[in-house]
């Protein structure tokens, strides 16, 4: 799971490693409060950076405050950035002085990954979209999902590509599973305990008792209850 980064402040920044082309350790930021502001005034300032992109893929609030980026020669994707939407009032505004002019990034092919909703984004590649055209997988905007095809199987959620539990049957030209567990295939790879899908039915397995259970699969591939006596598989 993720886990995403509040900053009740504002983000200066002012230098960074020459090797590191973007802010990417901030790619779980989502919010920027600036409830203290730099200079009274600022919430998030970037100057005198060598990066090409910032990389804020997460970013989706600032909620106080102005945005400064100077004097960052290689800063390309300004404009590629709804701000507006990121802003939460009217008085926020992007200052830009000094960057590389947008115009020539796009020229140098500093766009959006095609797939990028209405081409906005943070940066080059399928993980920098703000929002995607088509579906995500992880942090990647995706032009389908593995749903009858292509491995490893997946189902569509929410947008989403999720992956199918290993234990479910590969099925070819329709749908391998209904969701991510080992409870939600459409037919099991191996075999079936109750309603999940197992790799081998449980023998001498403390379940929920302390009891071990002992099971056998039967020609159906479905794990049965052993009788009282057998002692194993
Ligand atoms: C961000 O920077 C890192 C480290 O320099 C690099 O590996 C990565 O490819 C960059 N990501 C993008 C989208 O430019
Ligand atoms: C900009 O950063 C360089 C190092 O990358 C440093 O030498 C220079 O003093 C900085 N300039 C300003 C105005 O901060
Ligand atoms: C991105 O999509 C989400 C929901 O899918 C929506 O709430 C949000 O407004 C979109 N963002 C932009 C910038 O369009
Ligand atoms: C689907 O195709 C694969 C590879 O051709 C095969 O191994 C598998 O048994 C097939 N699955 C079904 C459910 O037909
Ligand atoms: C256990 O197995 C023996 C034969 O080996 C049989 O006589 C007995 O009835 C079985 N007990 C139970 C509880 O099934």
């Amino acid at each position: 799971m993720v886990v995403f980064l509040y900053v009740v402040g504002y983000i200066y920044i002012d230098s960074w490693p020459e090797e590191l082309a973007n802010l990417s350790v901030f790619e779980n930021l989502r919010v920027i409060r600036g409830r203290l502001l730099y200079n009274g005034a600022y919430s998030l300032i970037v100057r005198n950076l060598s990066m090409s992109s910032l990389g804020l893929r997460s970013l989706t609030e600032i909620s106080s405050g102005l945005v400064l980026l100077e004097a960052n020669p290689n800063l390309c994707y300004l404009d590629t950035v709804p701000w507006t939407n990121i802003f939460r009032n009217s008085r926020q505004a992007i200052l830009k002085t000094t960057n590389k002019p947008q115009n020539v990034c796009e020229k140098e092919g500093h766009v959006c990954f095609q797939l990028c909703a209405n081409a906005e984004c943070w940066g080059f590649g399928p993980s920098q979209c703000v929002n995607c055209s088509g579906l995500l997988r992880g942090n990647d905007c995706v032009e389908s999902c593995n749903v009858e095809e292509g491995e490893p199987r997946e189902v569509v959620d929410k947008g989403q590509c999720i992956m199918c539990h290993p234990e479910c049957m590969l099925q070819n030209g329709s749908q391998t599973c209904f969701g991510p567990s080992a409870e939600q295939c459409v037919a099991c790879a191996h075999y079936r305990d109750g309603t999940t899908c197992v790799k081998h039915c449980p023998s001498g397995k403390k379940m929920d008792s302390f009891v071990p259970v002992w099971k056998y699969a039967d020609k159906d591939g479905e794990c049965q209850l052993c009788p009282v006596n057998c002692s194993h598989s």
